[in-house]
């Protein structure tokens, strides 16, 4: 099984992308945290990427199409070649663009595989703002919170694992007003381009993060 779980900043791929990795025996394989662990760790790449993603733009096509294939062929050396137990994905925040989508069908072509769906959850612009806003992610385990909808037992600490929460710098309201129009401009599309093929699936990304997972739940088993 191979997801593609779509969705403006703040539709919520990083609350749900896990729940239903564990669900349905996947990878969760987010570009966002991969980027955001190459910053950290001080890379030369990481260091590339923090200056498009602080200020809200994407980070070059042929880097990001670079890093998914590196790290498709990990997961599926790590799932092995049984059919039943090899492990599917969940790809969040991958691909975000037309020329990102097209390489990785012709990536997937390539080994006889393909995308079976792709799921966007849907939320409107103003709740995407307020939910940015009061984000904090772990800065461990990427577990992400919200200060008033879903605050962590303990005040800065994270309840899986005890990580520091943090704020991300492109959650500022500045970059997140570019990330939503670049969201518009570059990535939209690439719901259109699924549309074509009959894989997308539209759920209301609204509602508790519990109704939410039912719905994307149902889609995923479709
Ligand atoms: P990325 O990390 O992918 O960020 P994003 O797409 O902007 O999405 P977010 O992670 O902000 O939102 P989310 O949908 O995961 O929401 P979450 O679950 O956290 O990308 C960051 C940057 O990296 C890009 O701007 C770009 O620079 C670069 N990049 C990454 N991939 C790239 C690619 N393929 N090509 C080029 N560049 C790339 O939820 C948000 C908040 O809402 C949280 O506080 C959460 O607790 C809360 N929440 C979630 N669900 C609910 C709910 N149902 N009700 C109430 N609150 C909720
Ligand atoms: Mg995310
Ligand atoms: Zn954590």
């Amino acid at each position: 099984m191979r997801i593609v779980l779509m969705g403006p900043p703040g539709a919520g791929k990083g609350t749900q992308a896990p729940r239903l990795a564990e669900k349905i025996n996947a990878h969760h394989i987010s570009t966002g945290d991969m980027l955001r662990a190459e910053t950290a760790a001080g890379t030369e790449l990481g260091l590339m990427a923090k200056k498009f993603m602080d200020a809200g733009d994407l980070v070059p096509d042929q880097v990001m199409i670079d890093m998914i294939a590196a790290q498709m062929a990990t997961q599926t050396a790590v799932g092995g070649p049984g059919a039943d137990t090899e492990p599917g994905i969940i790809l969040d925040g991958f691909p975000r663009t037309l020329a990102q989508a097209e390489a990785l069908d012709e990536a997937l072509q390539a080994t006889g595989g393909a995308i079976d769906a792709a799921i966007m959850l849907d939320v409107e612009r103003d709740e995407l703002v307020r939910r940015l806003a009061g984000r904090a992610t772990c800065a461990n385990c990427k577990a992400p919170y919200h200060l008033t909808f879903s605050p962590p037992s303990k005040e800065g600490v994270c309840d899986n694992c005890g990580g520091n929460l943090v704020q991300r710098p492109d959650d500022q309201p500045e970059a997140v007003r570019h990330r939503l129009h670049v969201y518009d401009d570059q990535t939209a599309p690439v719901l259109d381009y699924y549309r074509a093929k009959d894989k997308l699936t539209v759920i209301d990304g609204a509602g508790a993060p519990d109704d939410v997972f039912k719905l994307l739940l149902a889609a995923a088993r479709r």
